[in-house]
């Protein structure tokens, strides 16, 4: 007999869909892992800490040298002050700091605006903490706020507002224009909470990031969660943080210390070192992306998926209704199995409108020899749909 929580959400559609690349020898453009190394100075760092025998727990609420490294990366890109001593709470990756942060700030029977389509993880947050997900759509081709439901799901003002910029699976950058408006409504209706994933920060091809607890009066309402996945390569390490003023940090570091204990402690003494970067790397990381994104973008028009260019981000959300009848887990099935490349359907990142029955999404997080063996696989798909 199992718990009713558990039985209100599915499986990760996402890692599924590498299950099922695994199975048909796809290239595997679902899930969002990069094929190529992460740097050799935090894999050097991280054995220097085994074999330094950094190996028992951390501080429960992070190694003190991370945080000192977040706080002042912070200080250092968008000159903004956190103590990490009081606002910081290291985890298992942003998927855990985003877990964490709901089961401390939201109660049962709350409500959270959430932007759809939305990365499949908060639904899933949203059950396990009890609450309702108020939906407000992106509007595509640009993926624009509708402002109207925005401020309609904000007037009935919900425990939290969850944002992600740059965004899964859009490739949106929210603009200066749109947090000014984000910032305003919440301030309006008193809002108590925006909790806003920011791991695609040093993706963005386009606009610039804004982290919308620098806006005046959002810093004390303002959770922000990133982590080291993307920035550097590195997904199976494991490791994210939670920014957020110390009454969050908390009840945020309660709940993390009772699910984790702590992140893995070697590899937070490595982190330390990455976060220490200077801008030719992160500026290397962003080029790099955006090559690949021209190379997979340019040949899926091509092959007739219509698109928006993502501006931020490693995934492009594709219609494929130029090309085919099924729906959109049939067609993802088909891709996999017959064509070669795994992508995730569209409806596991809409809940309310279906939206996403003529969507699929392509990651691109892929070394160039990945993309254009899969782009050569893609090219003849009018032929064969
Ligand atoms: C928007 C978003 N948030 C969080 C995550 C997961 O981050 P982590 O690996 O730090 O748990 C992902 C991974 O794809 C993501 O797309």
């Amino acid at each position: 007999m199992i718990a009713q929580r558990a039985r209100t959400f599915t499986e990760s559609v996402i890692r599924e869909m590498t299950r099922v690349a695994h199975q048909h020898g796809a290239i595997n453009l679902a899930q969002g892992f990069p094929d190529f190394p992460m740097p050799e100075p935090m894999k050097d760092a991280a054995c220097a800490a085994i074999h330094g025998d950094i190996n028992q727990y951390a501080v429960t609420w992070g190694a003190p040298a991370l945080r000192l490294a977040i706080a002042e990366k912070y200080r250092r890109w968008y000159d903004f002050e956190v103590d990490p001593d009081r606002d910081v709470t290291v985890t298992c990756g942003a998927t855990e700091a985003m877990a964490s942060v709901f089961l401390a700030l939201v109660d049962p029977g709350d409500e959270v605006v959430v932007f759809e389509p939305f990365y499949e993880n908060y639904g899933p947050d949203a059950v396990l903490a009890g609450a309702t997900p108020l939906f407000v759509p992106l509007l595509a081709p640009d993926w624009r706020i509708d402002e109207e439901r925005l401020a309609a799901a904000l007037a009935r003002r919900p425990k939290a507002i969850v944002l992600n910029t740059p965004h899964n699976p859009s490739g949106k950058v929210f603009t200066r224009a749109e947090m000014d408006l984000i910032a305003r409504l919440v301030l309006e209706h008193d809002v108590p909470w925006v909790i806003t994933d920011e791991i695609y920060e040093h993706i963005v091809y386009a606009g610039h990031h804004h982290p919308i607890a620098t806006w005046p009066g959002m810093k004390e309402r303002t959770v922000t969660i990133s982590g080291l996945s993307k920035t550097f390569s590195c997904t199976g390490w494991r490791l994210g943080y939670a920014i957020a003023p110390p009454s969050a940090t908390s009840a945020i570091r309660k709940v993390h210390d009772f699910l984790t204990v702590g992140a893995p402690a070697p590899l937070q003494a490595a982190a330390a070192v990455g976060m220490a970067f200077d801008a030719d790397y992160f500026n290397h990381l962003m080029t790099g992306y955006r090559e690949r994104r021209d190379l997979l973008c340019g040949a899926l028009v091509e092959a007739g998926f219509t698109l928006t260019l993502p501006q931020g981000a490693y995934y492009v959300l594709c219609g494929f209704d130029q090309l085919s009848d099924k729906d959109d887990v049939s067609f993802a099935r088909w891709l996999a199995a017959e064509v070669g490349v795994a992508t995730v359907p569209g409806s596991s990142f809409y809940r309310e409108s279906g939206d996403g029955r003529k969507l699929t999404r392509f990651a691109f997080c892929k070394k160039a020899e990945t993309l254009e063996a899969a782009v050569d696989r893609l090219s003849n798909l009018r032929a064969v749909v």
